[in-house]
This record gives structure tokens, sequence and C-alpha cells, in this order.
């Protein structure tokens, strides 16, 4: 098996339950062995021995951690990583609180091993923002403690000053949830005193190191550490410690945990003031009463120091120098010797540095808490003070050397005592392994009646002289008999010459070996006590952060009762821890410290053997080898293992021990592996378990295929069958979905049909009813007429009524035949002129009258009309014409002997077919002739006029001589722009032509004619027929006209004259261009 090939295969066995033969010297060569070997960690069960190696060993990489994680304890090399993994598992899966306890001399390596163990559990468990954050904030807390609370001592550069128990919280699922730190009494001594070759503690060394210049000048500090007082004015070096990185590290770690830049800067601030305070000097002077009192010697590093707090130097310095007491009732002031100066000096260092270390421990507390009401499973980490001896052994020793022994004293009773009265109990055969134990020890210190400490607390609360001398007779008194005790006193009675103990220490004969104590400054130490000058004088500074540390300085709050002692208030808290610890499943490691020289690798055997001896090793190994190496409950057992036997799996019925049998009856382990107990099930070795936990790995994961296979199965059938069950209802849907849309359409064509039917069947109706409707309104109206009729006939006689409008109608038709009679008889002349009519002979008629008047004149008209020979109507159209021309506005056209208008028209007046001489005009007028006339044509030179024959046809006017009836002048009509005639009756006119045609170049025609409207009117409308163009016609007033000759314009005046003609003008010239017209 690997497993024991692991643990057996070494030159040394890794468990040193297999070693064989057991002596003290193969012990001791075992784990000198494997030390060689760098195997530091040895295991006798399951707990770990660890041997420090003083270097760093590759065996912390990731991958180490990789290859523990979830590793069964006896499968893999014995180290820490196996235990902590072991423990984290016990309480993932098992539901069982742990706590780690690490134990060993000074500087064997706790420290080291609880960061271990820490930084395992946070590297396995899971992972996830909130987690890592958890996880960061635990395990930065340690640089912070660790620079507030470890020095250097002579045995450990990092030696831890303080007790540390951290509780870290999981919930269910194992991630971590955040945590709980508890202390245990700061060695504050070390504040004011250190030994030589010792330090103080490391934060004041990191920060003057570390603090940049602007934060030492803002803590008034001074780089060097000579500088300082409680320095010990030494250099402050450390071979292979960084206090500038450190010192960062510390900073960055209180950024981690969630402290605000301000509480970072109050912290350094108080940390700053307790190490000013060891630089106020104080020197003697005498007062007035000759009494010796202190004051400061140099003001500047108290006022510094005020500066920083925020307080009146005269505050602190009053507070510093003198001491209120009460005395009958009065509060008197008295001056303090230098002495007692410096000792409140120091008393105030001292307090204000372990408060404010508290302080840090609460305030990291509060980063990390779990918020109430969640679940939690906890793992504790104790990892406290080494054991220590020292040249000079004080207060603080015989402190932490009690807490060791009490923790020796757990380790005892779980391990060798307990573990065989449990054998005895539960009736396995059994043969006692002797062993040393150490409650005796433990008596004599805490007895709470007559312990060390008790007798302690006494002489410090006992009134009148009390010093250590007291308590020291009293301890000799007490303890004169007693087996771990020794002073001088009991040695002189026993006559024993011991020169290593003096007369001013008591020794105590620990499990660890003898230590020798000073009782110089126990019963101080012990009191604790602070001026309440100086806590008031604190409570009164303006620092928010130191005022909170000093509640009792309130002069509200004065409490003349006696805080309760150091060694009173440890003990309860080691009560309280050593209750909480046997609460929880134990973890053991066990350090040894190889060698005194911090050597790396050095085995010294004699060291060794002396703490394997103290830490009772031997008997350990003896109680595990004949012990049992497992033991369990019955029912957890078979709950655990169960799954082995097919006889217990899957439920047994039985009673648990009877199922535990069963099951390893068929398991077949050896008989003399196993031991049924009363109540447990003891298994010899680990091997066995080992087999026993392989087997059941295997069959877990069996079992676990097993529910795979089986719920995967499930779930496919599940969801199958839930598919199969959505499609039937899918298709079902479906199908009802189509079937209605079906019916629907049927029922719609089925509705139409119908409503076609219903319709036509409705519409024949209602026309068969209509026809007999109309049949029976016809046969109705039919029947009524002739009912009525008959009705009428019948009594036709009887009714009067309608014989007067009767009669006035049939009056009235009988006037209206009569005057229509009358008219068609008397009807007016036909004439189209003559308008007369008869008018109506009554009134009621007057407006037919008026009517048949108006249609009477259109249908004479009409009649005229028709009967008018073309000639004639050319003819009174262009009578028509003329009176659109000339009506009212030539006089010649109304008041001439003959009005123009009845005047004929005659066209001809030449008789040009008649006359032979004309004959060659003939030929030009042809067919074409409109007017032939004779005119005057007025000379334009002197006024005179010369007849001339005037021809107009359709296109052209010719003036002709009379005599030779020569065309002289042939106008064609288009050449023609304007006529000019005057308004009054003469027949005188100018022929106006365009300047641009042929004719118009001999000018104007000024022409007399006795047809002067005929002669216009047929000029202007044969031109409108010819050019569809109007000619205009200017009849002018007596203002005249121009007219244009070939020699120029010329002014044609017409003048009103009685002397002339009525139509004949004369023309007179007057002038070149000016011509008068006389007309009538
Ligand atoms: N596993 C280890 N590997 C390497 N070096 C170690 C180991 N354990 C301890 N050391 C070294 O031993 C020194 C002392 O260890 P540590 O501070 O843990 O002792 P301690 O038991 O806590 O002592 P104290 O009781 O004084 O606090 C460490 O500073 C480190 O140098
Ligand atoms: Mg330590």
């Amino acid at each position: 098996m690997e497993a024991t090939t692991s643990l057996l295969d070494a030159a040394a066995v890794g468990d040193l339950v297999l070693l064989d033969p057991l002596t003290e010297e193969s012990l001791l060569h075992t784990l000198q062995e494997r030390f060689r070997h760098s195997d530091i960690y040895t295991y006798i069960g399951n707990v770990v021995i660890s041997v420090n190696p003083y270097q760093s060993l590759p065996i912390y990489t990731p991958e180490k951690v990789q290859e523990y994680h979830n590793c069964n304890f006896f499968a893999v090399k014995p180290h820490i990583y196996a235990i902590a993994d072991d423990a984290y598992r016990s309480l993932r899966d098992r539901d069982r609180d742990q706590c780690i306890l690490i134990t060993g001399e000074s500087g064997a390596g706790k420290t080291e091993a609880s960061k271990l163990v820490m930084s395992y559990v946070a590297a396995v468990c899971s992972k996830g923002e909130e987690v890592d954050k958890v996880k960061e904030q635990l395990l930065q807390s340690n640089p912070v403690l660790e620079a507030f609370g470890n020095a250097k001592t002579i045995r450990n550069d990092n030696s831890s000053r303080f007790g540390k128990y951290m509780d870290v919280e999981f919930d269910f699922k194992g991630e971590p949830l955040g945590g709980v730190i508890s202390n245990y009494l700061l060695e504050k001594s070390r504040i004011v005193r250190h030994v030589k070759g010792e330090r103080n503690f490391h934060i004041f060394y990191q920060l003057l190191a570390g603090g940049s210049a602007q934060l030492l000048q803002q803590l008034k500090l001074h780089q060097d550490c000579r500088h300082y007082g409680y320095l010990n004015r030494e250099s402050s070096g450390l071979p292979g410690m960084d206090d500038a990185a450190n010192f960062r590290a510390m900073q960055d770690a209180m950024r981690v945990i969630g402290f605000s830049p301000a509480e970072v800067t109050a912290l350094l601030e108080v940390t700053a003031v307790v190490l000013k305070l060891g630089n106020v000097q104080l020197s003697s002077s005498f007062q007035a009463s000759g009494m010796e009192a202190c004051s400061i010697a140099e003001t500047q590093e108290l006022q510094e120091i005020c500066q920083l707090i925020g307080l009146d130097p005269s505050i602190l310095e009053q507070a510093l120098c003198s001491r209120t007491v009460k005395a009958r009732d009065e509060m008197v002031r008295t001056t303090l010797s230098v002495p007692q100066g410096y000792y409140g000096r120091d008393a105030l260092a001292k307090n204000i540095y372990s408060r404010l270390f508290d302080w840090l421990v609460n305030r990291i507390n509060t980063s990390i808490q779990v918020k109430p009401g969640k679940q939690r499973k906890v793992m504790g980490v104790l990892d406290i003070y080494g054991f220590e001896i020292f040249q000079d052994n004080g207060f603080e020793q015989f402190i932490i050397n009690y807490c060791n022994e009490k923790l020796q004293q757990i380790f005892i009773l779980m391990t060798l005592k307990e573990e065989q009265e449990e054998y005895i109990r539960e009736g396995i055969q059994w043969t006692p392994v002797e062993f040393f134990d150490n409650s005796i020890i433990c008596n004599l210190i805490e007895n709470s009646k007559c312990g060390i400490l008790a007798m302690l607390d006494e002489e410090c609360l006992r009134p009148g002289v009390v010093n250590e001398d007291t308590f020291l007779t009293k301890l000799n008194q007490l303890f004169a008999t007693h087996k771990h005790y020794e002073s001088k006193e009991t040695q002189n009675a026993q006559h024993v010459m011991d020169a290593s103990l003096p007369s001013q220490c008591f020794r105590i004969h620990h499990y660890a070996g003898k230590v020798t104590y000073n009782v110089t400054g126990f019963i101080e130490k012990n009191n604790d006590l602070l001026f309440r000058d100086l806590s008031q004088a604190m409570w009164a500074s303006q620092h928010a952060l130191l005022h909170s540390l000093f509640p009792e300085g309130d002069p509200q709050k004065v409490s003349l009762k006696l805080p309760p002692t150091a060694s009173f208030q440890f003990k309860a808290s080691v009560a309280t821890l050593m209750k909480n610890l046997y609460s929880k499943n134990p973890n053991y490691i066990r350090c040894i410290k190889p060698n005194e020289t911090k050597t790396a690798m050095l085995f010294t055997p004699e060291l060794v053997l002396a703490q394997i001896r103290y830490l009772g090793l031997m008997e350990n190994v003896r109680v595990r080898r004949a012990g049992y190496a497992f033991r369990q409950l019955y029912d957890s057992f078979l709950e655990r293992y169960k799954m082995l036997s097919p006889r217990t799996w899957p439920r047994w019925t039985g009673s648990h021990r009877e199922g535990t049998e069963v099951l390893l009856a068929d398991l077949a382990f050896p008989p003399e592996e196993l031991a049924f107990g009363h109540t447990k099930i003891f298994i010899r070795s680990p091997r066995t378990l080992f087999d026993l936990e392989r087997r059941r790995q295997e069959r877990v994961a069996e079992l676990a295929t097993l529910i795979q296979k089986i719920f995967r199965g499930w779930r496919c059938r599940t969801q199958y069958q839930l598919m199969r069950k959505s499609q039937i209802i899918i298709s079902a849907w479906f199908r009802g979905h189509m079937e209605k849309n079906k019916y629907k359409q049927m029922k719609r064509s089925a509705l139409i049909i119908q409503a076609y039917a219903r319709g036509w069947k409705s519409r024949r109706l209602l026309r068969e009813l209509k026809s007999q409707c109309h049949r029976h309104t016809a046969a109705t109206t039919i029947a009524a007429y002739w009912r009525g009729y008959k009705a009428r006939r019948a009594y036709r006689r009887y009714f009067r009524s309608g014989a007067s409008t009767r009669l006035a109608n049939f009056i009235y038709r009988r006037l209206v035949q009569k005057f229509l009679v009358g008219l068609a008889r008397n009807l007016p002349p036909l004439l189209v002129l003559d308008r007369t009519w008869p008018p109506a002979p009554y009134k009621f008629l007057a407006d037919a009258n008026q009517e048949l008047r108006s249609i009477f004149y259109r249908w004479k008209c009409k009649k005229y009309r028709e009967q008018l020979t073309p000639q004639r109507r050319a003819l009174l159209q262009a009578k028509l014409h003329a009176s659109e021309l000339f009506k009212d506005k030539k006089a010649l056209y109304s008041i001439s002997p003959v009005p123009s208008l009845q005047q004929p028209f005659q066209g001809e007046y030449l008789g040009l077919t008649q006359n032979p001489k004309y004959q060659k005009l003939h030929a030009v007028a042809k067919d074409k002739l409109v007017m032939a006339d004779t005119v005057r044509k007025v000379n334009r030179a002197n006024g005179k006029a010369v007849p001339r024959l005037l021809l107009l046809t359709t296109e052209h006017l010719v003036l002709a001589d009379p005599k030779a009836a020569q065309p002289k002048t042939v106008l064609s009509l288009g050449d023609i722009h304007s006529i000019s005639v005057t308004r009054f009756s003469d027949g005188f006119l100018a022929l106006h032509l365009k300047e641009t045609s042929t004719g118009g170049a001999k000018g104007d025609f000024l022409l007399i004619s006795d047809h002067l409207i005929e002669l216009v009117t047929r000029l202007h409308q044969t031109l409108m027929d010819a050019t569809a163009q109007a000619l205009p016609l200017h009849i002018t007033d007596q203002y005249g006209f121009s007219t244009r000759f070939p020699k120029g314009a010329m002014a044609i005046t017409v003048v009103e004259s009685d002397k002339v003609g009525s139509n004949i003008p004369v023309c007179k010239k007057r002038g070149s261009n000016k011509m008068e017209v006389l007309v009538h």
C-alpha cells in the first residue's frame, strides 16, 4: 500500500507509532534522520511533530498545496498541510468544530506553523471575490499584529509577545466568513525595558526605518533609533529583517483589513507618543518645604507629545510630576520623587501601548467579524507565546509558562489520560501506560484558594505593608513541601546547597523544565496601576483615539474600586480559552527547537531529547501504539461506512453496534485490528483506517455514479415523458385548431349559401308579395274609384258646395277665351316697325297680355326676317353696321334731309354696267364690286375739290378720273390705316393710309362723299370681311385732326360755319400745312 510505504519507506519512519523498537534513542534518531533529509514533519498518529529548520524549505509551494488538498492523511508524507487539510475536511464534511493547538518553546516555530495552517486553508477553500476579500483580511491580520506584538528576544528574532487565538469561521460549504481574534496578556514591560540583545516591539523600529521623512516630521520623530530611551539607545538593525519593508507591508495589510488613513495616522501618533514618553527626562528639585520633588528636565519632548495628542503641556507635566491623593475626604496634591515620576511615566507608556494593542485587535475584529445570524463552523488556531526560560525570569515569564503548562495539560488530558480512561470506560482490555500528569503544577499555580496566583492577588489586595518579600514568604510557607516548588528557604530546610537559586527567587518544576522566577516586580506588575492623574490627563487629550483608550480618566466616572489584577484577568481568560478548546476537536502541532543558536539544519540531540521528554512524546507514542489509532461512536461509524457492506446498505435496522460488527465482518479485517467498546468501535492501525477510507472512497464513487446514473436516467425519462406529453398536447391543440378552422370555414360557407338561398327565396316571396300587394292596391283603388264613382253618382245631386268654384272657373275661362278670340281677330299690322298692341281688357290678364305682345313682336320679326332676300339682308346688315358706327356720333347720320338710316344703300351709283364709258372700270371691279360712286377729292395744295369716281371692291379702293374713266389711284384695302370724319352733317372724310404701303406714298386722301355713311360703312365692313380687323374710325370734333402728305403733316381743322351747305363742306387752305374744313 502506498500510504504505508510513504510512512515506512524512509530510513526513518514518518509515523513514530510504527517505530520499532521504541526507545528514546530510536525516537530521537528517527527525528534526527528525518531532519537530516529535510523531513521536518513527523507523526505520532495524528499529532504532527515539527522541527524548526531555521531555513526556508521548498515544501510550501502551490503544488504542495494541491498535493495535500483532499489527500488521505496517511497516504502522503507527513506535512503540516496534511493536518490542516484533515482538520478542514473534518470541519467541512463532518461538521465538527476544530482547534489547532500549536505548542513548543519560544522559537520552535509556532507562529510560522499557524501561518502555514491559515494560508493552506485559505488556498484550498473556494474562491470568489467576497471569499478572497475575507481570506486576505484574515491573513493580513498577521503582519499588523506581529508588528505591534512581536519582538526580538534572545531565543527568537520574531518572538510573539502576546498570546493569540484566532477563530476562523466558515459557512456550511466551508467558505470562510470571517473570524475573531482573542489576545492574551501582552508583555508590556518590554515597552520600557528589555535586556541587552533583545529589542522593543518591531513597530518602533519599523516606523523609524520605513516612515517617510514627511511622516516622521508629522509625528515629530527622529529616524535614528539611538535617539530614543525606550529603544535602549542601541542601533536596531537585525540581520535578515528589513524593518522598512515590513513597515510598508504592515501599512498595506492595514489597508486591506480596512483601516482608514485617519485611523492609521492616529495609531502611529499614539505609537510615537509612547516612544517619545521614554525621552521625557525628570530632574529632582527641592520644594520650599525641603521635600524632594521632580520636574521635567527638558520640556521640548513633552511639548511635542502634547502637540501630537492635543493636550495642554502643563496638564501632562502636572500629572507626571505630582499625584492627587484623597486624605480625609479632601483631595491633596503631593509631589512625586524622581523614581516615582519615572515609574508613573513608564506605567503610562506601558498602559498606552497595551491599550493601543487591545484597540488594534478589536479594530481588526470589527473588520473581520461575521454578521450575526449565520450558522458557522469554527476552526480555532492557537499560537501562544512559547515556553521560555531566561537568565532572569519575571512575572511575564511566569504567566507565559503557566499558559504553556495549561496547554500541556490539555494535551495530556486529551491524548494520554483521556484516551486511556476511555479504553477502560469502553471495556477494552488495556494495560495502563505511565505518563507525567502536570495537573499538580497547574494546581500549584492556579488553585483559586492556595495557588501562587491567588496568593499574589491576596498580597496585592491586602492592607498594610505589601512587598515581594511578604509574598515570597507566604509561598515558602504554603509550598514548603510541594514537589514542584523550590526556593532558597525550602532548600535550606532540606539542606540543599544550590547557588543558582537566589533568595529573591522561587523555582517551579514545570513540565518543560525548572524555571527560577525573580519575585521583584510581581506585585507591581500584577497590580498594573496607573496614577489616576495620568489617566485623566490622557482622557483630557483632544486625540480621539488616545482619549477613547482611557475611559476611566473621565472625572465623572471616578471609581474607588480597584481594577482586577493582571493575573486574575489572565487566569480568567485562560480558563475561557481552555473551555473553548475542550469544546472542539483538537489537532496538535508540537514544535521542537533543534538548536539554541537559530542555525539552519543544526540538530542538537540533547536539546531535542529534553523537549521529547517534557512534551511527553514517548508516552504519546506508547499510548498510540498500545491503543487504537481510531475510535468512533458506533452510530457515526456505521453512518460513515455502511455503504461498504450490502447487509448494512442502504439501511441497517438493528442496533448500531451489531451493524458495525456485521459491516466489519464483511470487510474481513484481522480481529486484532478491531476492538468493540461499549459505545465505540476502535481500530488499531492507521493502515486499517486508511484501507477503510479507501474502500469508502471507491464505494462512494461507485454510489455516486449509480446515483448519477439513476438520476440521469430519471431525468431523461422525465424529460422524455414531459416532451411526449407536451407533444401530445401540442398536436391535440393543433388538430383541434385545424378542425375548428375547418369547421369555421364550412360554417361560413354554409351560412353564405344559406344566406343566398334565403335571400333568393325571400326576394321571390317579396316579389310575389309586392305584386300581390300591387294587385291588391290596384283592385282596391279600382274598387274605391268604382265605389266612389257609384257613390258620387248616387249622391251627386245631394252636393252643391263646389258649384261657386266651378262657376268662377267657368267665367274665368270664358273671359280668357273672349280675350284671346278678340285678340286674334284684332291683331295689329304685321309691320316690323309697328309696335302697337291692344291693352289688356282685364287686370288679371295684364301679364299675359304683355307676354303675348312680346311673343307677337318676336314672331313678327321672325316672319319679316324669313321673307328677306339675301341682298336685302346684306343691305340691312350694312345699315345695322352703319348705325353701330355713326349713331349718336355723327350728325349726318340722323339730321340730314333724309336720315341715312332710311336712305337706301344702293352701292352702285354710277351704273357701271349700263354705261359703256365705264367698261374699263367695270372690268377692274368685275364681280368683286362693293360700291361705286362719285366723290370729290380735295386738293391738298389749295383745298379745291375735283370729282372722282370711287370704286370699292372686296380688295381695292380705286379712284378714277370721271372723264377718262381711267383709274387714277388703286389702293389695296390693307393699306388703309384709318378713317377720320367730322361729327357734323358733312360728307368730308380723310382716308389715312399706312406709311409703309405702296399707295401710302402719296399721303392721306381727303374726300367728300354724298354717301359718306354708306361709303364708310361698306369700307369698314369689307375690310372686316377681308382682314377680320376693324378699321379705326375717328369722328372728330371741330378741332380736327392731322393728315400726312408727302410734303409733311397737315393739320385739318373743322370749323362749323353757316355759310356752307348742309353736307358739302368747303376746304380752305390756310398756310402751307393747315387746312380748314368749313362744315354746317
Ligand atoms: N517551517 C519553518 N521553515 C523555515 N523556518 C522556520 C519554520 N518555522 C520556524 N522557522 C524559523 O524560526 C523562527 C522562529 O519561529 P516562530 O516565530 O514561529 O517561533 P515561535 O514558536 O512562534 O516562537 P515564540 O514563542 O517566541 O513566538 C522564524 O522566524 C523562522 O525563521
Ligand atoms: Mg510566535
